[in-house]
C-alpha cells in the first residue's frame, strides 16, 4: 500500500550523465525498501541510496546506537549490513525490478574491502556508486581514509580503474580544509561529489554521567546541522564549478532543498528526516517540485545537467 498517490515531475535533474526524474534522493542508511516501501512508491524517488554495502556482513556497533534530540540525533550504528553477495541477490534487483534510480553507497575498512565491493558491482544493475570515505563510527577506513587527500587520492584513482559508473565520493565535514579534500577526491577520478556526512558529536545521560550510545561518539545529522551542510556545499561549488554535486544535512522541506540548489547542489539527499516521517524525501521532492515552477532559470540548469 503507497500512501502517497504517484505525481507528474516537471523537473528533472542530470547528475554525471545519469538522469533523475527529480533532484531529491534518499540519503544512506535511512531508506530500507522494507519500511518505506509501504509509504510512497520508490521508483518515484529521483534516486534510493543504498545503506553502505561491504565486503562481508558487518554486525556494526553495540547498543545502544542512537541518541535523539529535538533537532539533531547522534548514531553510531557503524555500517551494519549483509555483505556485497546478500545485496546483488536481494536489495538491488528488488529496487531494480521497481523501477528505481539506485546509487549503491560503498564501505570498506580498507582499500582491499572498497575494491572488493566495487569490483562486485562493476557489472551490476546500480545506476551509481556512492563511495562513503566519511563515516565517523568505524574504527578503521571510513573517515580516516577521507580526511586525508593523500590516501584519499590512492583508493579513487585504484577504484577508478575498476569501474566505468559514475562513482560519486561522499565527503566528511570533520577536516580542516574541505576545498583540499574535494579537490583530492575529483582529480583522482570522482564523477560527482556528495556533502557531507555526518559531523562527529555525543550525547551525555546527565543521571549516569555517562555516553548514551556505546560507541561514546558517533555522527550527527538533523536540522541542526543544515545551515553547515549548506556552507559545505557553498565552499566546494565556489572552488570547484564544473564537478557535480549532492547536497545532504537537515533536508525536511522543499525549501531547504531549494538552498543546496542555490549554494551549487545539482540534487540533494534527504537523510535523518525520513527516520521521524518516512515519506519525508517524497514530500521534499514534491514541495522542490513545486518551488522549482517559478524558478525556470534553476530548473533549466538543473535539467542540462549544468554546474554554476
Ligand atoms: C542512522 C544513520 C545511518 C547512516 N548510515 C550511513 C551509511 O551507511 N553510509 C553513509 O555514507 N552515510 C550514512 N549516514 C549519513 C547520512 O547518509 C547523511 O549523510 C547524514 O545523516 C546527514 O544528512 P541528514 O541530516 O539529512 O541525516 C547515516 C545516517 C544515519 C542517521
Amino acid at each position: 500500500m503507497n500512501v502517497l498517490e504517484p505525481h507528474e515531475w516537471r523537473h528533472k535533474t542530470i547528475v554525471a550523465g545519469t538522469e533523475w526524474k527529480n533532484p531529491v534522493g534518499t540519503a544512506s542508511g535511512t531508506f530500507q525498501l522494507d519500511a518505506c516501501g509501504d509509504y510512497y512508491d520508490v521508483s518515484q524517488m529521483g534516486a534510493i541510496c543504498t545503506k553502505g554495502v561491504s565486503p562481508v556482513p558487518w554486525e556494526g556497533n553495540p547498543s545502544p546506537r542512537t541518541a535523539e534530540g529535538p533537532s539533531s540525533m547522534v548514531n553510531a550504528v557503524g555500517l551494519q549490513n549483509p555483505g556485497v553477495d546478500h545485496y546483488l541477490v536481494d536489495e538491488l534487483p528488488r529496487l531494480k525490478k521497481l523501477g528505481a534510480m539506485v546509487i549503491t553507497n560503498v564501505a570498506g575498512h580498507s582499500d582491499e574491502d572498497y575494491a572488493q565491493v566495487v569490483e562486485k558491482l562493476a557489472d551490476s544493475e546500480a545506476d551509481m556508486l556512492e563511495i562513503n570515505v566519511s563515516c565517523p563510527n568505524v574504527s578503521h577506513g571510513g573517515m580516516s581514509v577521507g580526511t586525508d587527500p593523500v590516501v584519499l587520492s590512492r583508493l579513487i584513482k585504484h577504484l577508478r580503474t575498476l569501474t566505468d559508473k559514475p562513482m560519486i565520493v561522499k565527503l566528511s565535514p570533520n577536516v580542516t580544509d574541505i576545498v583540499q579534500i574535494a579537490h583530492a577526491a575529483v582529480d583522482a577520478g570522482a564523477d560527482a561529489l556528495s556533502l557531507i556526512n555526518t559531523l562527529v558529536g555525543m550525547r551525555i545521560d546527565i543521571n549516569t554521567g555517562k555516553p548514551i550510545i556505546a560507541n561514546r561518539t558517533g555522527g550527527v545529522s538533523g536540522p541542526a546541522i543544515f545551515p553547515i551542510a549548506l556552507s559545505f556545499v557553498w565552499r566546494v561549488r565556489q572552488a570547484i564549478p564544473d564537478i557535480p554535486i549532492i547536497g545532504i544535512g537537515g533536508i525536511d522541506s522543499g525549501e531547504k532543498a531549494l538552498e543546496y540548489l542555490y549554494a551549487g547542489a545539482n540534487a540533494v539527499e534527504v537523510g535523518a528526516a525520513a527516520l521521524v516521517d518516512p515519506t519525508a524525501p517524497m514530500r521534499v521532492a514534491r514541495e522542490l517540485d513545486d518551488l522549482l515552477d517559478s524558478r525556470p532559470e534553476l530548473a533549466a540548469k538543473l535539467a542540462k545537467g549544468q554546474t554554476w
